[in-house]
């Protein structure tokens, strides 16, 4: 199987996870394009219904409403019973290394106001140590070179995505050359950075499941 194809494979699967007649928190991503394109499928077919989703970008809130899915403001519900997003990177324990569509921080806004994340990824995504894929950290704009001198101090180059505007406005380093050995403690310390909108560690806000694709079909893991 290919990387679509196992794209394909977990999105199918993470529609089992979805609750008929809830609200579905929807990341971003090609993973998610997959899931959406599923969760349409069951909806079409019978199978499932949903009282809408709160998507964490425009991309998907665009494929969504092609769908015919009704798309919830995040400030309409209090809380959502699963959220189900892609990943740059995925350890052992369920941390994250989000954002390579720079749509990191309402990412972590959704999955904020889940119950539970539910990951979906092809095998390749699964790391012993974050840092590896270039962490995406979203700014403003006037912060880029102190907090790139910031990064240089934990050993982190950091790169301006060139021509990126979020849907929030604010602009993404790339960071590379780090090992996140403690993504609690380096989430937490990178967040009080000033003019750090989000980091795309994702720990506080982890996932609880992953649903990894690989050659011999999808593994669940549960952290
Ligand atoms: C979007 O900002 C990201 O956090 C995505 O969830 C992540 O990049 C995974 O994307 P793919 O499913 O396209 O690999």
């Amino acid at each position: 199987m290919n990387q679509d194809q196992l794209k394909q494979l977990v999105g199918r699967a993470a529609v089992d996870y979805v609750t008929s007649g809830e609200v579905v928190g929807v990341g971003t991503g090609s993973t998610v394009d997959c899931f959406i394109d599923a969760l349409a499928a069951a909806i079409a077919e019978g199978r499932l219904t949903v009282a809408g989703a709160v998507s964490s970008s425009e991309r998907s809130t665009q494929r969504l409403q092609k769908h015919g899915i009704r798309v919830l403001d995040a400030a309409e519900v209090t809380g959502l019973t699963v959220y189900i997003d892609g990943a740059d990177e995925i350890d052992g324990q369920g941390h994250m290394v989000k954002g390579g569509g720079a749509a990191l921080t309402r990412e972590k806004i959704v999955a904020d106001l889940a119950d539970r994340f539910v990951c979906i990824a092809d095998a390749s995504k699964l790391v012993q140590t974050l840092g590896k894929f270039p962490l995406p950290v979203e700014i403003i704009p006037m912060a880029a070179a102190q907090l790139t001198r910031r990064f240089a101090t934990l050993g982190g180059t950091a790169t301006l995505r060139a021509g990126v505007v979020t849907d929030n406005g604010g602009h993404i380093l790339d960071v590379t050359g780090l090992s996140i050995t403690d993504p609690a403690a380096f989430e937490a310390e990178v967040n009080q950075w000033p003019g750090v909108v989000t980091v795309g560690v994702f720990a506080r806000n982890k996932a609880q499941v992953c649903l990894l694709g690989g050659a011999d079909g999808v593994q669940t893991l549960t952290f």
